[in-house]
């Protein structure tokens, strides 16, 4: 999600251009007879496309956009960050691939507390100590080896030409680049803003730096984890006082994980596994939610809403208590997504009252459940940050692809490593830096969690394919930390529910709730007549979402796929809160 600024701007635009709010307007997605990418940017959703025009497959268009993106959407798009990969074949198989940012080797539990163990603020999010080991490249290499028909060096060739020749930047993305953060580190301030001769509107963005290195991955991929590259990265990370060194990046690995599967009224949803806490949680909702007719109830009535924040409420519990990475912790995920445990979940919901959080009970369904939230008493949660970004793809054939891939803030730690370019991750600060304090978003989150050596931060990443009738039928995600979630269930079932076309169910009003704080998030495109009929069943709802003395009227970037059942068109949406694209052919 870009600044609160930017989405007013890009509403007004919306606003102006529809002649009406979104939620009311007729809205279509891109409609597209083969094959679709959909993107924050539209030159790295057109990248995709021409890699398919040129015979490639959906994993080849995914990486030569993933490539792209992190040239030309630097605040998000990166080789310094992580990400998830969910594949879905047109054969019906599915891969998860995991390049998620690992703790380096001498990473500590307690190294962002001070001496009387309080949270040093900032600490886990700018600079070199927040930095994990990057997944990125070896994510998008493992994938296009893999699961592509081209070579690397073919669907790598588009970002590099976009690096060497630049591209023209938009007042917004140019605007950005201020950000007073990235000032802070003189590689960071000669490559984004000139050394203060900040780029205008129109400019040509090239860098140079970042062209190079992507050529010598092009050329030479396993440099970037065992080479000069990772031994150029890691003596850059050493003399900022990072703690990544180069046998951190020799110890890196993708890992291919089994998705978390669910169904919800006919449809099978696949989705992202721990070290996301996303897929588990969002099958969680919809297990609950499956016991309610929804669409009965009208679409954003108090009613559907009432017991949808009442599902978020209890996946988000559950959230807080057992999730974490996989490698370090048995995660019960089996037990939370059982039918059976939602079952046991809506007895607990009263269809006419919110239930307060703190008074919320865990059913005893299941002994592990149990038995698991009596060892990990909740712990702080991470400060998750809203600057990830998500692309989905789908080719002619039938190949579906979504990525949902960060370097947690916007622009990061803000450290560009030194002659390299690129922007490295603060995703450290994804992992709980203290037991028992709730953090930046409110989240709380169990010991699991906790910082240790080549462990990975918990995510909420939601990239996500829904399929019916053994064909896929959307490719969905989003960024936006642990409203990820929650805007990924809002449009599954603004299709499912409500039936939406795909670019309403992106477009429409959201909300949200992660049981703590016990609040229920609206977007502001809601009716204040909804927002009363909530607070008459006990909600404490908030329009938009509080940041310190900011409010965000609304949140998330939703670039979603959705397949047309009689046509088969590939059908594009890309959020009107963000300037995404959809490009087809
Ligand atoms: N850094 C955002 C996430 O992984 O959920």
């Amino acid at each position: 999600m870009r600044s609160p600024h930017k989405l007013l701007i890009l509403l007004a635009i919306a606003i102006l251009a529809l002649g009406a709010i979104p939620a009311a307007a007729s809205v279509q997605p891109v409609h597209a007879a083969h094959a679709i990418v959909v993107s924050v940017h539209n030159l790295a959703s057109q990248v995709g496309v021409d890699i398919m025009q040129a015979g490639g497959n959906a994993v080849d268009a995914a990486v030569a956009t993933g490539f792209a993106l992190a040239v030309v959407h630097p605040p998000a798009g990166n080789i310094g960050g992580g990400g998830f990969m969910l594949i879905r074949m047109a054969d019906g198989k599915t891969h998860f691939l995991d390049y998620r940012e690992m703790a380096p080797a001498a990473a500590t539990r307690d190294m962002y507390l001070d001496a009387q163990g309080n949270v040093i603020p900032g600490a886990s999010e700018i600079g070199y100590k927040a930095i994990g080991v990057p997944g990125s490249v070896a994510g998008m290499v493992y994938a296009e080896q893999k699961y592509g028909r081209l070579t690397l060096k073919q669907v790598m060739a588009p970002a590099i030409q976009l690096a060497h020749e630049g591209y023209s930047l938009t007042w917004q993305e140019a605007n950005d680049m201020h950000d007073r953060h990235l000032a802070e580190f003189p590689e960071s301030r000669c490559v984004f803003q000139r050394n203060g001769d900040y780029y205008k509107q129109g400019e040509i963005f090239r860098q140079p730096d970042l062209a190079r290195t992507l050529q010598r991955i092009a050329d030479k991929p396993d440099d970037f984890y065992h080479g000069a590259l990772a031994r150029e990265l890691a003596e850059a990370m050493q003399k900022g006082g990072g703690l990544m060194t180069a046998a951190d990046l020799a110890h890196y690995q993708v890992k291919e994980r089994e998705p978390v599967h669910g169904t919800y009224r006919g449809y099978e949803v696949i989705s992202a596994p721990p070290p996301s806490s996303g897929g588990a949680v969002l099958i969680e909702m919809l297990n609950i939610l499956e016991g309610y007719d929804l669409g009965k109830m009208g679409e954003r009535s108090a009613q559907s809403i009432h017991y949808t924040i009442e599902a978020f409420r209890r996946a988000f519990f559950d959230r807080a208590e057992f999730m974490g990475d996989p490698d370090f912790a048995k995660i019960p995920v089996a037990q939370l997504i059982d039918k059976k445990y939602a079952a046991a979940w809506q007895e607990t919901i009263d269809p006419e009252h919110a239930t307060p959080s703190k008074d919320l009970k865990r059913p005893a369904i299941f002994s592990e459940l149990e038995q698991y939230a009596a060892a990990h008493p909740p712990a702080q949660p991470p400060p998750e940050s809203n600057h990830t970004t998500h692309y989905s793809v789908m080719d002619a054939d039938g190949n579906a692809v979504a990525v949902t891939t960060t370097i947690n803030d916007w622009f990061g730690s803000r450290v560009t490593a030194e002659g390299l370019g690129f922007l490295l991750n603060d995703e450290m600060d994804d992992f709980s830096s203290k037991p028992g304090v709730p953090n930046s978003d409110g989240l709380i989150q169990s010991s699991t969690n906790a910082i240790g050596p080549g462990k990975r931060p918990l995510s909420s990443m939601t990239p996500t394919i829904v399929v019916r009738d053994g064909k896929t039928v959307m490719v969905l995600g989003s960024p936006g930390s642990s409203k990820i979630i929650t805007t990924v269930a809002n449009v599954l079932m603004g299709v499912v529910d409500y039936g939406m076309n795909i670019q309403e169910a992106v477009d429409a009003p959201r909300f949200h709730n992660q049981w703590m704080p016990d609040l229920v998030n609206v977007e502001k495109w809601f009716s204040l007549d909804t927002v009363n009929l909530l607070q008459h069943m006990g909600y404490n709802v908030q329009v938009g979402l509080r940041y310190g003395a900011n409010t965000s009227s609304y949140w998330s970037d939703a670039e979603c796929i959705a397949v047309d059942a009689k046509t088969g068109d590939r059908l594009g949406a890309s959020d009107v809160r963000d300037g995404g694209k959809a490009v087809g052919y």
